[in-house]
């Protein structure tokens, strides 16, 4: 694990986008792996933002999101489509038919929309880097803890921690979903790359059960432990209960150097 800690929330999202696009650049048919939620919202800022000044092109960039809820229109503003629409798609230049997320209608059967999820994605030649949040209970998408660790594409129940974390985003008279469509653990896995991002005092305890505790399901982020390559983006407070901050410091210094020389990504 490649343990950055920013000065703040700015410089997080502001790294993050330097992946993102160094990516994009450097790949003919980029496969992005994309999370919603109040983290990620700055990174698309700042990638919108390149885009506008002409210095990032996602014509030729195919993209997952991590979850999505169950049977929910995609014209509704609770949707995560509606969200990626709002937050990145309608300000850049990709193709949406080229932009997926793991739906599942009341008709639809969740093993198979989970089937097919998982196809996609290895038709697209798998996801190179996936962007992620984590959830104050430890969850990695919508895996809450007890999630499998080998667990793929499928229908959750979330954890009543998590509804009332997301509460804040529904207004008294909106029905709040309780199932969502998720990547397993495994699927996240499976991308070359995953970066993490963390902000506030409230996810320093996850992180540091992601980052220093066994690997457990009940922290689901653990499993990043076993990632060939798992950068984790964090602000100070949510590096507050990490020890051996001036070890990250170092270590991201040397690993600065090695990424000025030899780029980003070693594998594609
Ligand atoms: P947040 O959610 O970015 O809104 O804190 C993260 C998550 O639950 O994965």
């Amino acid at each position: 694990m490649q343990v950055i800690i920013c000065d703040n929330a700015q410089q997080v999202a502001e790294n993050a986008a330097h992946w993102v696009s160094e990516l994009i650049n450097n790949k003919s048919n980029p496969v992005l792996g994309l999370a919603t939620g109040s983290t990620p919202i700055s990174l698309y800022q700042q990638l919108v933002a390149k885009h506008q000044a002409g210095k990032l092109s996602f014509a030729n960039t195919t993209t997952f999101n991590l979850d999505e809820y169950q049977n929910i229109a995609a014209d509704n503003a609770q949707s995560y489509r509606y969200f990626m629409n709002e937050n990145l798609f309608d300000h850049v230049d990709i193709n949406k038919n080229n932009t997926f997320l793991p739906t599942c209608t009341q008709a639809q059967n969740p093993r198979e929309q989970g089937l097919a999820y998982e196809a996609k994605i290895k038709a697209a030649g798998g996801v190179d880097l996936q962007i992620l949040g984590i959830g104050a209970n430890g969850h990695i998408g919508f895996n809450e803890p007890t999630s499998s660790l080998a667990s793929r594409t499928r229908i959750k129940t979330l954890t009543q921690q998590t509804l009332t974390d997301n509460s804040r985003l529904f207004k008294p008279d909106e029905e709040q979903p309780t199932l969502a469509m998720t990547m397993g653990i495994a699927t996240i896995l499976d991308a070359r790359y995953v970066l993490l991002m963390a902000t506030g005092k409230g996810k320093a305890k996850a992180v540091k059960d992601m980052v220093t505790g066994g690997v457990s399901a009940m922290c689901p982020a653990s499993a990043l432990q076993m990632h060939e390559n798992a950068i984790v983006l964090l602000d100070k407070e949510a590096a507050s209960e990490l020890s051996d901050h001036n070890y990250y410091l170092w270590a991201d210094k040397e690993n600065n150097k090695v990424n000025q020389e030899f780029g980003l990504f070693h594998n594609f």
